[in-house]
């Protein structure tokens, strides 16, 4: 959690209040040996409150094509989301 303001070329710094409840999350949910052999969380990003509101104009059809396969295949609709661009703008849904 710490050098966010370098995370992969872009910066990612946090507010303070985020990354104290980000930190307490990882300290609880993550490493251990148990954490490890379990199943992966229910709580993933496509899960997330967050996530599903600002996608909720999408049909189910949709998240299943071919062209997309998950909703957790963000680059499938956001054109620029390998630079870490999620706007809007640059959003095209693949038929
Ligand atoms: C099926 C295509 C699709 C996929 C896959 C997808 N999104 Fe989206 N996303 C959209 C659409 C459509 C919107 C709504 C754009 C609008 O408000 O007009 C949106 C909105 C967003 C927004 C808000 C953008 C804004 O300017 O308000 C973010 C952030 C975002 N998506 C992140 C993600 C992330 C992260 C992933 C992968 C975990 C993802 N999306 C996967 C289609 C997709």
């Amino acid at each position: 959690m710490n050098g966010l303001e370098s995370h992969y070329g872009t910066d990612a710094s946090l507010d303070e209040a985020t990354v104290i409840e980000i930190s307490n999350w990882l300290q609880t949910n993550a490493g251990g040996h148990k954490a490890a052999r379990a199943e992966p969380p229910e709580d993933r990003i496509t899960r997330s409150r967050w996530f599903i509101h600002e996608h909720d104009d999408i049909r189910n059809e949709v998240w299943l094509r071919p062209s997309i396969k998950s909703a957790a295949n963000c680059a499938a609709c956001h054109t620029r989301a390998e630079q870490g661009d999620f706007d809007e703008d640059f959003v095209r849904i693949p038929k």
